[in-house]
């Protein structure tokens, strides 16, 4: 195995400032000197990961436990990845399966982890604000992979990279998030790093799935809310569609999948209306033929692929650079 002194661009330290943070539970506190460091440092591991070998040994020692209370696929098994990359071990668990069923408490869950030497815990819960919990909880640090409505940081960060790869800077870029906004934990996310990184956010999404307390204007970026979906798409340079909770339709929130597709889906013509180039995203995972057309998420100016590739690369910056504050 490499190490990680080896690679060819090591993320610049000196202009930088060193991450600090023992827990990473949202993005809404992260200044864009923080930002910066985790893209530089993502990039110098996508390099990592470009390498036959794709590994260096920078966390042997360490151990990473997954604790995933919700279903997921990529959040899970890039984490999974990621830690394996820089040379921890990793423990994955579920609450199927663990002592959770027999009633134990999220607190003596992540103590529990802590004891068997757990150095970070991975975690993904229903309800909000159980990672905050868990972070106050135990000295192992905690990542958020997702808190019911609230946040999912990294995916908002390998967004942000993703973004970045293919536009260079977000200053002044149109991002329009579209779907289920008030149940989605990666617009929450998303407009954090976005309005840090200066872009112009467009949250869309019918008049019940639309949270007015998200219209903001951050130091850099603003974000405004609509419904009309024609509208906000013209000019986009990234499109971001979100998946469609078929429990919505049960709770009234939509009139029905017929209506929703006619007002809010990605396809062809509506993307027409973007910029040529625009990014079509998508967090993943997809109802195709809901909320995005097939040919689109599949599309020539689709990045959905990438995003779940870069997602190891961000999931291995926020392991290494957290692994880095502890050992100070
Ligand atoms: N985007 C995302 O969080 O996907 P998973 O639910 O598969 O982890």
């Amino acid at each position: 195995m490499l190490d990680l002194k080896e690679l060819q661009d090591p993320p610049a330290e000196q202009e930088l400032p060193a991450w600090t943070r023992k827990d990473l539970l949202d993005t809404d506190t992260l200044t864009p000197a923080e930002l910066e460091l985790v893209m530089e440092t993502a990039e110098a591991m996508r390099e990592v990961r470009s390498r036959p070998v794709g590994k260096v040994a920078t966390l042997r020692g360490e151990t990473v436990v997954t604790l995933f209370y919700e279903q997921s696929t990529r959040t899970r098994a890039s984490f999974e990845v990621a830690a394996k990359s820089l040379g921890a071990d990793v423990v994955n668990l579920s609450a199927t399966g663990s002592s959770v069923e027999k009633g134990e408490s999220l607190i003596d869950t992540v103590r529990t982890l802590e004891a068997i030497g757990a150095d970070m815990v991975v975690m993904r819960h229903g309800r909000a604000g159980a990672p905050y919990l868990a972070a106050r909880n135990t000295k192992a640090s905690v990542i958020n992979g997702g808190d019911g409505t609230h946040a999912h940081p990294t995916q908002a960060l390998l967004d942000l990279f993703t973004m970045r790869q293919h536009l260079g800077t977000l200053e002044g870029r149109k991002v329009v998030i579209v779907g289920d906004i008030l149940h989605s934990r990666v617009a929450r996310s998303n407009l954090w790093t976005l309005l840090a990184e200066g872009a112009h956010v467009v949250l869309c999404g019918p008049a019940t799935l639309l949270p007015r307390s998200l219209e903001a204007r951050g130091e850099a970026g603003h974000c405004e809310l609509t419904p009309d979906f024609d509208e906000a798409i013209a000019g986009a340079d990234v499109v971001m569609s979100l998946r469609i909770q078929k429990e919505r339709q049960a709770s009234g929130l939509i009139p029905s999948l017929r209506e929703y597709i006619k007002g809010y889906q990605l396809n062809a013509a509506r993307l027409a209306r973007a910029r040529p180039d625009a990014l079509v995203m998508h967090p993943g995972p997809m109802n195709e033929g809901i909320e995005i057309a097939p040919d689109i998420a599949h599309g020539l100016t689709s990045v959905i692929e990438e995003q779940v590739a870069n997602g190891v690369a961000v999931r291995m910056a926020v392991l290494y650079l957290i692994a880095t504050a502890r050992r100070k």
